[in-house]
């Protein structure tokens, strides 16, 4: 019977337990290997990298390959192999092996001989791996979830084939632009021991420069014990000092440490390589430093590196005031710790998180918290569809029957998605359909078993032959769906939330008469008109041009319901969304809101019985093109004052159905949107379903559009609230840094944007009243002026913003500019009741 069936995976707001396999302790001391400290002198720890982005200007396999050289001489498969050997024969040497991604590519193709070399090098210090995720992952737009997973999957695949040595101890984040409060804390309870990060805004850097606090304790959490994480930074940045770097790539003379030889040079290098550390120094409480000796794609030929590295440390023996040797991130955090307990020293701590990042003025890297849309929410519809195999998986394993190989690419793909360019939208345009191309193979791989662990299950006897071809449809957002076009078929909907949920199926159709029956008889039913014809879409299967909507109710945790749904000829139980003619008010008493004719927008909202006046609106930034211009990091408007997207009354139309009653709302070509209220007693929410695209931009000005929701006589002076990575949330205050001075007149929207992950909230503690707007995908987000929240939705720019991606972020599909789709679940009520955790 179960021949045809779709899988509806969905999961909202999912609480997900940390397991990380790794625990807290120590790891052997033949892990490491420390140069010696000397209490006299100024100790500098040289820490030779390589920064290998897992995708970015090339893809992730062309970078390590090392194919496309005229985009970027870069071939990560060598930087592995001859660093590794640099390291032979020399035990001075260290080195760090970061991205696991690319490790494991390489490993997989090495000799037995090679492997248990490199578990030698790693055994004996020389080799240190950290950080050792799937990637080095973003820390704005990535979910907890997924942060958790890239690192359970990197750290499995370090311990299986090299063992407890490479148990990585400390974080490396140096290129994610700003850092956030949640990822300290997941690493402090993974059990690491310390964090390096990079990107932090140049004022604050200056004076944590200036008052020795480049070193410091980060609280990562407010709540939980176990969240502080000892964090540093580099004096500079992460690349080599100007002047030192040896590569192939680089122009600067090599050390030459023959004094027969006219060119004798080591001396003077020593000379001014002391210059550079006399200022750095000044930066640290401590006797240690780290100075990184590398940078992007680095140690492609390491010999050369090193061998004049080794020249260089040799011209400092004996130096009066710095020792200066190789050393590893994990040394350096032992050093300082050390040193900190010995002399009493006293760290500063942090609470709060590293958001916005600029690096001038004028540049507030806030307009990647929303860059490439659709990317950002298939990263997170790729998580949820992980979370589910993961655990469809782990129930297969009951029956005897593996499935777990067929997740691994999909785990693999989601580590590569986390990257600090992938769910950013920060690489070119050909890698980010790169990432798109792998993240759909990778998911229609998983879900092919997931049929029969699903058939293993219903089974009543062990021969009951049940064979389930589930698919997920993931065109459905532009109403496309094979599967549902059939006049029979079935629907699976898989709960893997902890607790029971009522979940409404919202199914492209093409017909207009249906029967629906489900474990508890036939299901009521909606059929609506889609949010758009989708008529510019071009792909095999047509879109369909009504969506058919019933509730599946308390569907227990991990549970799964059959409906199966049989398309009826003859009558017709369909009505197209109708014009309306006055104020029109939708929803029930307890939860609704009201249309005002004069302006077709939203001017009332019920939730709870609770009514407020409250209006939601579409607006647009334009996007500067003078330089620095807004791209795919930056968003620089040319005018602090959103415009609206029109001025005209917009077109409404509307259908009040059993379930759900729905208002369509057309702005003009770019903006679409459906507000929807379900009319049960359970979901305390009204949704909003945008469609926004094909933005229309000039040779000047970009694009960028924002969702505004306005709720009038309302306080919250200047604060809001955003989430760290979706977990826990964050206060922010209008124009203001909790560690520094910075002027807001210079950017004052940009500069007030955060990253929104999953939830923005304002509260008027005066009224006992909060509002919280959640998002199905990472945005940039702000509360600008009281009782207002904005999200940015979408944007098209015109100009690269001159951070290395070379093109602006101009996404088209089908001939046209990009269409986006998403949606926003708007909540309120007393802050008591704290109504921003339902959903
Ligand atoms: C690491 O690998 C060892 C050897 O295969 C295994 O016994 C151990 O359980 C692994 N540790 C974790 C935390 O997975
Ligand atoms: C090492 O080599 C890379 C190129 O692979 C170069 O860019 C870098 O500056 C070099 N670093 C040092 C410390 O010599
Ligand atoms: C419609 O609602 C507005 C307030 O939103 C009100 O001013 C106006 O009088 C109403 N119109 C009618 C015809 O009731
Ligand atoms: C719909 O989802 C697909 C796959 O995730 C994505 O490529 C596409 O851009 C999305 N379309 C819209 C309108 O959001």
């Amino acid at each position: 019977m179960y021949n045809k069936a779709i899988l509806t995976l969905f999961f909202l707001n999912l609480s997900w337990v940390i397991t990380v396999p790794i625990k807290k302790g120590y790891r052997p001391a033949t892990c490491q290997a420390c140069h010696p400290i000397d209490e006299n002198k100024i100790n500098i720890h040289i820490i030779p990298h390589s920064h290998d982005d897992v995708g970015w200007l090339k893809t992730v396999d062309q970078y390590y390959y090392g194919t496309k050289k005229h985009i970027q001489y870069a071939g990560v498969q060598y930087i592995i192999s001859s660093s590794i050997e640099a390291l032979k024969g020399h035990p001075d040497r260290r080195y760090v092996q970061v991205e696991s991604a690319f490790f494991w590519k390489w490993w997989q193709h090495q000799g037995d001989d090679l492997k248990q070399e490199v578990v030698e090098l790693v055994n004996n210090g020389q080799l240190e791996i950290i950080n050792g995720a799937w990637s080095m992952n973003d820390e704005a737009a990535s979910h907890y979830h997924s942060t958790i997973d890239q690192f359970t999957w990197g750290l499995r695949f370090l311990n299986d084939t090299i063992g407890e040595c490479a148990r990585p101890k400390i974080g490396w984040q140096i290129d994610p632009f700003g850092h956030s409060r949640e990822h300290a804390s997941l690493l402090a309870q993974m059990g690491f021991q310390g964090l390096v990060i990079g990107r932090l805004d140049y004022r604050d850097k200056r004076k944590r420069q200036q008052e020795k606090n480049l070193d410091f304790i980060w609280q990562g959490s407010v709540n939980l014990d176990n969240s502080n994480l000892f964090t540093t930074m580099f004096p500079d940045f992460y690349g080599t000092i100007s002047g030192f770097c040896f590569d192939v790539l680089c122009e600067y003379e090599p050390i030459i440490d023959n004094e027969n030889n006219p060119d004798y040079n080591v001396k003077q290098k020593v000379k001014e390589f002391a210059r550079k550390m006399d200022e750095y120094r000044s930066y640290y409480k401590t006797t240690n430093f780290l100075v990184p000796m590398g940078g992007d794609f680095n140690y492609q030929a390491a010999e050369i590196n090193f061998s004049n590295l080794d020249k260089l440390l040799k011209g400092f023996q004996g130096h009066d005031t710095y020792n200066v040797f190789y050393s590893t991130p994990s040394c350096y955090v032992q050093a300082v710790n050390d040193e900190v307990r010995k002399k009493s020293l006293k760290l500063t701590t942090k609470t709060d998180d590293f958001f916005p990042y600029a690096s001038e003025r004028n540049a507030f890297w806030t307009g990647y918290f929303t860059s490439r849309p659709t990317s950002k929410r298939f990263e997170r519809v790729g998580n949820n569809i992980l979370q589910a195999t993961k655990q469809l998986t782990s129930f297969s394993k009951i029956n005897g029957n593996d499935k777990e190989s067929s997740i691994i690419n999909l785990r693999e793909v989601m580590g590569i998605m986390q990257h600090h360019d992938a769910i950013t939208g920060t690489e070119k345009q050909a890698v980010a359909k790169d990432y798109a191309r792998m993240l759909t193979e990778a998911i229609k791989y998983a879900e092919v078993p997931t049929g029969v662990i699903i058939g293993d299950l219903l089974k009543k006897r062990p021969n009951d032959k049940i064979d389930l071809k589930l698919k997920t449809c993931l065109l459905a957002n532009v109403s496309i769906c094979e599967t549902t076009t059939n006049d029979r078929f079935v629907v699976a909907v898989y709960n893997p939330l902890s607790r029971s949920v009522t979940h409404y199926v919202r199914l492209p159709v093409d017909g207009t008469n249906y029967k629906i029956t489900g474990p508890n008889g036939e299901e009521e039913y909606d059929i609506f008109d889609s949010l758009h014809k989708f008529d510019y879409v071009q792909e095999k299967s047509k879109p369909n041009s009504k969506e058919l909507i019933f509730a599946s109710k308390q569907l227990p945790p991990l549970g799964i319901k059959f409906y199966y749904v049989e398309k009826l000829k003859n009558l017709r139980n369909y009505q197209p969304f109708e014009d309306i003619t006055e104020n029109a008010s939708f929803g029930t008493k307890v939860k609704g809101f009201s249309i005002s004719y004069a302006t077709g927008r939203i001017d009332r909202i019920t939730i709870r019985g609770l009514t407020r006046d409250m209006t939601q609106n579409f607006y647009y930034y334009s996007g500067t093109s003078m330089s620095r211009a807004s791209g795919a990091y930056i968003f620089r408007p040319t005018k602090s004052k959103a415009e609206p997207i029109t001025t005209k009354r917009i077109s409404v139309k509307a259908k009040k159905g059993k379930l759900v009653d729905e208002v369509l709302q057309i702005y003009n070509s770019e903006v679409t949107q459906i507000i929807r209220v379900y009319k049960d007693n359970e979901a305390g929410y009204i949704e909003f379903d945008w469609l926004v695209g094909d933005l229309q931009t000039n040779y000047h000005e970009g694009k960028e559009v924002i969702t505004r929701f306005i709720v009038p006589d309302f306080t919250n002076n200047g604060i809001f609230y955003t989430d760290s990575n979706g977990r826990e949330q964050i206060k922010r205050t209008l124009n203001t840094r909790s560690d520094y001075k910075y002027d807001p007149s210079d950017e004052p929207v940009s500069s007030n944007y955060y990253p929104v992950t999953s939830k923005i909230v304002i509260k008027d503690e005066e009224k006992d009243f909060e509002v919280a707007v959640l998002n199905d995908r990472a945005q940039g987000g702000s509360s600008l002026s009281d009782g207002v929240i904005e999200l940015m939705v979408h944007r098209r720019l015109v100009r690269d913003d001159g951070f290395g991606v070379g093109e602006a972020l101009n996404e088209e599909e089908y001939g046209r500019g990009l269409f986006a789709r998403g949606q926003h679940y708007l909540t309120f009520g007393p802050i008591s009741f704290s109504p921003a955790f339902e959903r």
